[in-house]
């Protein structure tokens, strides 16, 4: 409905930052910057984030709110020529949630384990159906929340969800000041060995990471921006949104590598960090159980708020471009959704659901990654910045248009190029080897 707006300029706030902050940032942010080296990785990272995540979220936000409508009628109302990429961007958004979910079942999984015992490890915890079962309970909680709408929904789960997250993160790193790592962590997380910059695997980490951990170039951000006011300050939010999700990022680093350091484990290891690794940590420290209900439960929060997020970009679609209610557009995107990912849901199951020896999940995951995230932003990119010629937009950009126009889309070709060429590692692969 395009007469859905946000209560109020933080509610719009923590909705965006609820969208950007997820498993991005508390594990696979870990993930990619322990196996590049540590503090090496935040030089290209932090690079990326502002001179081009944020003209891309200025921009999304501004195309959103200058047009007031979902992704679909967005690319359309620029040349029917293009209603159909819009609804790829759409469909791209909807693959990521689909394994996104499956994720966040996971976490749920280990919050529960740790909420009515010792925990659980992940193979274990993956020998049984349990994982099929807690991607179900995923993909409902975000479909209940969705069709609450855009105020009674979206935005009252965010003013919940995402101060306890940020609370969280941070009564954990003061814990995690007390260990006998933190120096180390600290000096690993800060002390960049700038040598290993000449590496342009480590650039193609790095700048991929920063567009999907802040969700820009998924239609996401104009999907939220269409419901915030004139008033709203679109460049200030972005800095706000960019710092916060760097934040939780380097504040999740600050919890788990005096953890990792403290307990002689290996900083580089992948999935195995929150799912393996840590959770035979949170068994030998002291107040470990709380540590760990505190850590899969920041996890889950931070996770559901992006599948929100991404359900909601379907959702708004739907809505606007057939005669669907909010209610019944939700209903049927999330049977959808769910019916695509339950091959990903398999694939970590007794039923160990593989396609060339590769388990679905993965398989997604590498896709969505190394195409369908940087070519959607590509086109945002491209039809946005050249083929629409929005005043409100290019005065909202001011200096930073010609960025969003000549910079981002030959920089993500490259990075693309890269990633296809098998020079850096896509999305969650890091995490499942
Ligand atoms: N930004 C979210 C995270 O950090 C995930 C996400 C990626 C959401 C891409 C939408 C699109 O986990
Ligand atoms: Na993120």
């Amino acid at each position: 409905m395009a007469s859905d707006r946000w209560s109020s300029r933080l509610g719009f706030l923590l909705a965006t930052t609820g969208a950007a902050v997820g498993l991005g940032n508390i594990w696979r942010f870990s993930a990619v910057l322990g196996a590049n080296g540590g503090g090496a990785y935040l030089v290209p990272y932090l690079l990326a984030a502002f001179s081009l995540a944020v003209p891309m979220l200025v921009l999304e936000l501004a195309v959103g709110r200058t047009l007031r409508s979902d992704v679909v009628s967005a690319f359309r109302s620029v040349d029917t020529a293009y209603t159909a990429l819009g609804w790829l961007v759409v469909g791209g958004v909807l693959l990521i949630l689909s394994y996104y979910l499956v994720l966040t079942g996971w976490v749920f999984g280990f919050l529960l384990s740790w909420l009515g015992g010792s925990g659980t490890t992940f193979a274990t915890f993956t020998e049984g159906w349990l994982p099929v079962g807690y991607f179900v309970v995923a993909t409902v909680v975000t479909g209940a929340v969705v069709a609450r709408g855009v105020r009674g929904g979206i935005e009252r789960m965010s003013k919940i969800v995402m101060p306890t997250v940020f609370v969280l993160l941070v009564a954990l790193a003061g814990y995690a000041v007390t260990f006998s790592g933190w120096g180390r962590a600290v000096e690993f997380l800060f002390t960049p060995d700038l040598s290993v910059l000449t590496d342009p695997a480590l650039w193609s980490a790095a700048f991929g990471q920063v567009f999907f951990s802040l969700s820009v170039g998924q239609g996401i951000m104009l999907t939220y921006g269409s419901y915030t006011d004139e008033e709203t300050d679109l460049l200030r939010s972005s800095l706000v949104i960019t710092v916060s999700d760097i934040s939780a990022a380097l504040l999740a680093g600050l919890v788990i590598f005096p953890i990792v350091f403290s307990f002689g484990l290996q900083p580089t290891l992948g999935t195995e960090l929150a799912f393996t690794t840590l959770p035979t940590a949170f068994a030998s420290m002291g107040f470990g159980r709380v540590v760990a209900v505190a850590f899969f439960g920041l996890l889950f929060f931070a996770a559901l708020s992006s599948s929100v997020s991404l359900l909601e970009v379907g959702v708004a679609a739907a809505t606007n471009t057939t005669r669907l209610g909010r209610t019944r557009a939700t209903y049927l995107l999330t049977a959808g959704v769910f019916l695509v990912g339950v091959p990903s849901a398999l694939s970590y199951s007794p039923l160990d659901l593989t396609v060339v020896g590769t388990p679905v999940l993965d398989l997604v995951d590498e896709s969505v990654g190394t195409y369908a995230l940087p070519l959607s932003a590509i086109c945002i990119a491209l039809v946005f910045g050249w083929a629409a010629d929005l005043a409100p937009v290019r005065a909202e950009l001011g200096r930073l248009y010609p960025v969003v126009r000549y910079v981002v889309p030959p920089v993500l070709a490259l990075v693309t190029a890269a990633k296809a060429a098998g020079v850096a590692r896509p999305a969650w692969r890091l995490l499942l080897d």
